[in-house]
């Protein structure tokens, strides 16, 4: 079967509970997301755990920090066996291609993050960055994309703007996907499997409406079902 694109956001506070949902996920169907709070309670030993039970983990951590040490961060992530992790592309072009050449094209999917879904042109003039939001996620994505990596983090509306300028090899992981019949959560800007996909999307983040689910792999093969091209 076709590997799947449904990357399951383990937003747990503490290893057992998302290993009690792993245990309920089949990872035929899902990768997983690590993210900040679970590494920083469960470390290491968790992903590493979660690989052996068969799993391609994204560990988002998001590095952003002089070039030298996002490249040994980046290293060590590696070394875990993470499938996917990421960066801030803000880190401008020398830690992007010093992220890069620590990770080799071809191992682990190196990503950026572009410019955070959270900040709107405020915080953009409180920082001093100039341009509309969506004239600096397409900046970024291209800066990332001329650096080497292999995709980018972005929100579903996004997703179609980016793919006119970018290459098709180009990844881009997208959140704030919700079903039909699902409420949005504090999620703004939100798209359903099938639209993000159409629009282009590779991979799609998808936290509550699967951890939160009573029946989380029936969700899962559902949504596998509504992204089966
Ligand atoms: O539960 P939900 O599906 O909203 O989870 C989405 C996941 O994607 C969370 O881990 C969240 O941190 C992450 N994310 C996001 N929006 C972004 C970047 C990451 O929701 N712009």
């Amino acid at each position: 079967m076709k590997e799947s694109r449904i990357i399951v956001a383990l937003d747990f506070s503490n290893a057992e509970q998302a290993l009690n949902l792993t245990a309920q996920l089949d990872p035929r169907l899902c990768r997983l997301k690590v993210g900040k709070e679970l590494f920083t309670v469960a470390g290491p030993n968790l992903v590493e755990k979660l690989i052996r039970n068969g799993f391609d983990v994204f560990l988002d951590l998001k590095f952003h920090d002089i070039p030298n040490t996002v490249a040994k961060a980046c290293m060590a992530a590696a070394n875990l066996g993470v499938w996917m992790m990421n960066v801030h592309a803000l880190g401008g072009k020398k830690m992007l291609l010093a992220a890069r050449e620590a990770v080799p094209s071809g191992t682990v999917k190196l990503i950026a993050v572009t410019l955070l879904t959270s900040m709107d042109q405020d915080d953009l003039n409180d920082v001093g960055l100039q341009g509309k939001p969506e004239q600096i996620v397409l900046r970024l994505a291209t800066l990332t994309q001329d650096c080497g990596l292999d995709g980018v983090v972005c929100s579903a509306l996004e997703v179609s703007s980016l793919r006119q300028i970018i290459r098709p090899d180009f990844r881009l992981v997208t959140p704030g996907i919700r079903l039909e019949e699902n409420s949005s959560d504090d999620q703004k800007r939100v798209a359903t499997p099938s639209a993000a996909i159409r629009n282009g999307a590779d991979y799609l983040v998808i936290g509550r409406p699967i951890t939160q689910a009573q029946d989380p792999l029936r969700v899962l093969q559902q949504l596998n079902q509504s992204i089966a091209v």
